[in-house]
């Protein structure tokens, strides 16, 4: 696969069929992620692997604290901002719309779509999950650096014939993953993973994506006289 397909074939997946990833795959993948860039190369990922009976622990544990109605652990970082600014608000909606309605849920029908988001602590039925933590006293630019990695992980699962869903979610239930997992202290659960074979048969609405113009600027002779031209200036003397 190449990696213009892998790029644009990664999407979240939200179901998984009941088929494990052989050990040496998921190895695989994991050690080409090595290569991932960090500033200075500090690495500043810790990531945990969980299958078979643990994960399966986990996802019970989550899901008793699901019906149970439990309130979330506290936070340890904001996932937004409390009030999210144009065009990302809009941005975020249309996002619900797209999630939700695939899944013939209404927009504003908040029990339905609780649901389904529920649907989370169960890794949406994956097989594997993997658990991103990154050390309390590092900064935004190595949160930066997990993100690269992370998304290094999903590309090469893609050429493995995988799919993944990156889930800030498991961070609400953060103390039921640190059971499971016995972290080491110093420690903040930035995201789960979900890993596994899609589920075909499931629906879902391609996530669109902003035109290229509204997030990227290229700045170049030809923009710089344009914008020379359009204040007027001299292109002589400027
Ligand atoms: C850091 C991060 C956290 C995410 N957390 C969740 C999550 O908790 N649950 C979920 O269903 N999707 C989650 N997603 C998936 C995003 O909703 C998804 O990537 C986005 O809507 C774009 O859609 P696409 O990945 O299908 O292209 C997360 C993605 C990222 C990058």
């Amino acid at each position: 696969m190449d990696v213009y397909e892998a790029v644009k074939s990664r999407r979240a997946v939200r179901r998984f069929i009941d088929r494990d990833i052989p050990k040496d795959v998921l190895e695989r993948v994991l050690l080409a992620a090595t290569w991932a860039p960090s500033g200075s190369n500090i690495q500043p990922w810790n990531t945990y692997v969980v299958t078979g009976a643990p994960l399966a622990e986990l996802k019970k544990r989550a899901g008793k604290r699901v019906v149970a109605g439990d309130p979330w652990d506290e936070r340890e970082y904001e996932m937004y901002p409390p009030a999210m600014k144009s065009p990302y608000r809009e941005r975020r909606s249309a996002f619900g719309h797209e999630r939700y309605s695939a899944l013939g849920i209404a927009d504003g029908d908040w029990e339905a779509s609780q649901r389904a988001a529920s649907a989370n602590w169960d890794c949406f039925g994956a097989p594997a999950a993997l658990f991103c933590y990154i050390d309390r006293d590092l900064g935004l630019a190595q949160w930066a650096d997990v993100g690269m990695y992370l998304q290094t992980i999903m590309l090469l699962l893609r050429g493995e014939g995988l799919h993944s869903c990156t889930q800030m979610a498991w961070s609400v239930y953060r103390k039921t993953v640190a059971e499971i997992l016995s972290p080491r202290e110093g420690l903040i659960l930035f995201c789960g993973m979900s890993i596994g074979y899609e589920d075909v048969t499931a629906p879902y609405i391609r996530t669109g994506r902003a035109p290229l113009n509204e997030t990227v600027t290229f700045v170049d002779s030809t923009s710089q006289r344009s914008a020379q031209i359009a204040r007027g200036d001299s292109l002589l003397g400027v």
